[in-house]
């Protein structure tokens, strides 16, 4: 776990597990992709996928259909989740006051696929579905948040896409308002409450 590692080493210790099972990947047979293609052939393509599939599994001899499965893990991982991910994530990314039920579970993988996505962020679903679809009370209200009662603000699941005003090329969804895994704030709010967190977004 590489709890205050800066990025730059945590990519050159990324790239130096890429060479190292680099060997281990061709023992393992032919080409991975030959028959997972679609794995890759999404619009956001995980980095990791891109050292290779060895670096995440790393037990696995697929020289044999069924393959052969090394280790604990049934699918050839070298650890599970949430483990596995934070061989190369910070964990500073995961802590703080208040965490999000589904990470302090260690739930990464029920909102992020390991491989590819045609969501930002690897989400599994469409971000703000990904959300209602346990916080299913929120869709059914108004989203009332201090300062704005009249009808609920807009979340992301409108039929009009616009873009968050404070993260460039990102879709307007919960996550402009609430951090996903860990806040210092109740209610993993981004902002502290009041028309001055209005502002950050509506500047007039
Ligand atoms: C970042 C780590 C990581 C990398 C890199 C990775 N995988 Fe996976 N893979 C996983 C995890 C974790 C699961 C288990 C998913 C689950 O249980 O929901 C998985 C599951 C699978 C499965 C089972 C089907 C599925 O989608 O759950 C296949 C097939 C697979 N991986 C193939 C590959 C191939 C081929 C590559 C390289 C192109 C690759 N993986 C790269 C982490 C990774
Ligand atoms: C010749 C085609 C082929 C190649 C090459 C291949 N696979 Fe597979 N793979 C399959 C098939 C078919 C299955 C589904 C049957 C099974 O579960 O073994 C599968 C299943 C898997 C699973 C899921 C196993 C489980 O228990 O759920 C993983 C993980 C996986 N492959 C990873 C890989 C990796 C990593 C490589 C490269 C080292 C690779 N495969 C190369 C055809 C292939
Ligand atoms: C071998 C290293 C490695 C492993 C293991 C790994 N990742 Fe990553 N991941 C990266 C790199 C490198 C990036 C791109 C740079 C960054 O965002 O830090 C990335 C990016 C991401 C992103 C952001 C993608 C985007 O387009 O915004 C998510 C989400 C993610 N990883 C989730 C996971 C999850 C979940 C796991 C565990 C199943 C995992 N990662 C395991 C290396 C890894
Ligand atoms: C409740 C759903 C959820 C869970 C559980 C979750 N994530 Fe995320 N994750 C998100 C969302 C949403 C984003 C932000 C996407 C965006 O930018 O809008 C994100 C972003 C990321 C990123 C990109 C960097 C960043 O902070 O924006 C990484 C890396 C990541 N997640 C890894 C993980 C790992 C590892 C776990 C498990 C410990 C995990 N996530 C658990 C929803 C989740
Ligand atoms: C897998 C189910 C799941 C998903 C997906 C999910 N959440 Fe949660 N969320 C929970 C659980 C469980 C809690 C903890 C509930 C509690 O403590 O009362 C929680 C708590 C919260 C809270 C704090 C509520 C409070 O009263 O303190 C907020 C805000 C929140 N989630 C927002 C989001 C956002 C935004 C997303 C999408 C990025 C999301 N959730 C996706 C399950 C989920
Ligand atoms: C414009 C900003 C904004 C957006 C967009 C937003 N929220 Fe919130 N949300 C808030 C604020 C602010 C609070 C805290 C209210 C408080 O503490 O009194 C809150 C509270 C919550 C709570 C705690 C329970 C509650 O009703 O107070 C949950 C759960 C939640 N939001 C989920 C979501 C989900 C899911 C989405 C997207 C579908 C979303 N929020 C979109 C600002 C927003
Ligand atoms: C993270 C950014 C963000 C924050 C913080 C934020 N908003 Fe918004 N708000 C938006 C976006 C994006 C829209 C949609 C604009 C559009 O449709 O073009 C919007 C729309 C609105 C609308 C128009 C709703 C409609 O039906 O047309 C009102 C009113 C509004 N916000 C009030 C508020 C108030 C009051 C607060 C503080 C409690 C707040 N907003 C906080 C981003 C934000």
């Amino acid at each position: 776990m590489n709890i205050e590692r800066p990025p730059l080493a945590r990519w050159a210790c990324a790239f130096l597990l890429a060479a190292a099972y680099a060997l281990a990947a061709q023992a393992q047979g032919r080409p991975c992709l030959e028959c997972h293609a679609e794995l890759a052939q999404k619009k956001v393509v995980h980095a990791a996928v891109h050292m290779g599939c060895a670096i995440c599994h790393a037990e696995l001899d697929a020289s044999s259909i069924p393959h052969k499965s090394g280790g604990k893990s049934a699918k050839g991982l070298s650890a599970e989740s949430p483990a596995i991910c934070a061989n190369c994530h910070d964990k500073t990314l995961f802590e703080g006051k208040f965490i999000h039920g589904p990470v302090a579970a260690g739930l990464c993988l029920g909102c992020h696929d390991p491989h590819a996505s045609e969501n930002i962020g690897l989400l599994k679903k469409e971000p703000a579905t990904l959300c209602l679809d346990c916080h299913s009370d929120i869709r059914r209200g108004p989203h009332v948040i201090a300062g704005f009662t009249r009808a609920g603000h807009p979340l992301g699941n409108e039929k009009k896409e616009v873009q968050d005003p404070l993260r460039p090329g990102k879709k307007f969804y919960c996550a402009g308002c609430h951090e996903p895994h860990r806040s210092d704030l109740p209610k993993l709010r981004r902002f502290p409450l009041g028309m001055v967190s209005c502002q950050k977004c509506h500047n007039k």
